[in-house]
């Protein structure tokens, strides 16, 4: 098989591409390098560079490389930029996906794994959200990636392509420094940043209703996550016609606070956080239940939050050496 990855030469992308390509299979990776690097890739990784909105060069791509199976990571992530600008979002993620989907077919791909969200989920009021859980995305960027699903799922209905949606919960961590996430758009990164310039971290509410009064989130290793791509792919590649939707979490919830601490104790910076006012639109608590996709795949996460802030964090001092403490 040889599977184009789009979006690889971005954060998650990159692990994909490493994890894929450790794994034996043959890539190909398409990006149009608006937030992507190419730097990222292994020399051998043949990078096209292009948008997804480019019909003429995915059907080149797609026949010239001989491709049997798409991942579909290419996508605008920010929730606060896709209030400002949902048409941008809705063109780039949801036509960006139609078109896609067009050639794919078109071209006779086998299979399709498409890059979803936890955030199709918007407030579930849940202790551990599953699969069947209400979908009531509550941004522009949740609302792309339920649109994307629906695409991708009857697609599947109508031309037996193997499909899987695999929902993300909140990703960190690096596989190694050099594809680590450059972003500053989530809470390791963003705390990262206010302690190496000397500000405290900021804690977004303190007054939900959680253990702690913060928000509660599932974080998952980039590495895990990368290596539920490759078990998607096996499980696609051995069904045809299978369809999959699934959360890929670890299934374990951690507090805002305790992921400043433990940031603290790992970075060295130590300065006590400042508690603002909630941040609009945030859910007090989003965890995963990770029982299908154990059950579908035999896949489980490895990687503990110690790992992912450590290896977060050899990734930020490599981008800024001047903020390693000794
Ligand atoms: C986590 C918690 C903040 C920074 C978003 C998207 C989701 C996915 C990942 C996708 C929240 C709090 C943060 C800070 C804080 N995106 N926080 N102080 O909002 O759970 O998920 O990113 O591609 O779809 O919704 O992630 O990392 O922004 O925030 O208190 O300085 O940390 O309020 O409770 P979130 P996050």
């Amino acid at each position: 098989m040889t599977w184009l990855i789009t979006g690889g030469a971005g954060y998650i992308g990159a692990h994909v591409v490493r994890a894929m390509t450790e794994a034996g299979e043959r890539t190909v990776v398409y990006d149009d390098l608006s937030s992507g690097i190419a730097g990222r890739l292994p020399a051998d990784v043949p990078l096209v560079e292009g948008s997804v909105l480019d019909a003429g060069r995915l059907a080149d791509v797609l026949a010239g490389h001989g491709v049997t199976g798409v991942v579909h990571l290419a996508a605008k992530k920010q929730v606060g930029e896709s209030v400002e600008r949902p048409l941008h979002y809705y063109r780039e993620n949801v036509e960006g996906l139609r078109v896609l989907l067009e050639q794919v077919t078109k071209a006779g791909v086998a299979s399709f794994v498409f890059s979803s969200s936890a955030a199709v989920y918007g407030m579930p009021d849940v202790d551990l959200v599953t699969e069947e859980t209400p979908c009531l995305p509550m941004s522009p960027y949740g609302e792309t990636k339920l649109a994307g699903e629906w695409l991708v799922n009857a697609t599947a209905r109508a031309t037996g392509l193997s499909t899987a949606c695999l929902r993300y919960f909140n990703v960190a961590g690096a596989a190694e420094p050099a594809l680590a996430d450059t972003g500053v758009f989530n809470l390791v990164p963003m705390v990262f940043e206010r302690l190496t310039v000397g500000e405290p971290p900021r804690v977004f509410g303190a007054d939900y209703p959680t253990p702690d009064g913060t928000c509660v989130r599932d974080y998952i290793h980039v590495v895990d996550l990368a290596d539920a791509h490759v078990a998607t792919a096996r499980a696609l590649q051995a069904s045809p016609g299978r369809t999959l939707t699934l959360n890929i979490g670890r299934g374990e919830g951690v507090s805002v606070r305790e992921m400043i601490d433990r940031i603290s104790a790992v970075t060295g910076h130590h300065l006590p956080p400042t508690v603002l006012p909630r941040r609009a639109g945030d859910p007090p608590s989003v965890v995963a239940s990770a029982e299908r996709v154990c059950a579908e795949l035999g896949w489980q996460a490895k990687h503990d939050v110690q790992e992912m802030i450590t290896s977060a964090w050899e990734g930020w001092v490599r981008l800024h050496p001047e903020t390693a403490r000794q």
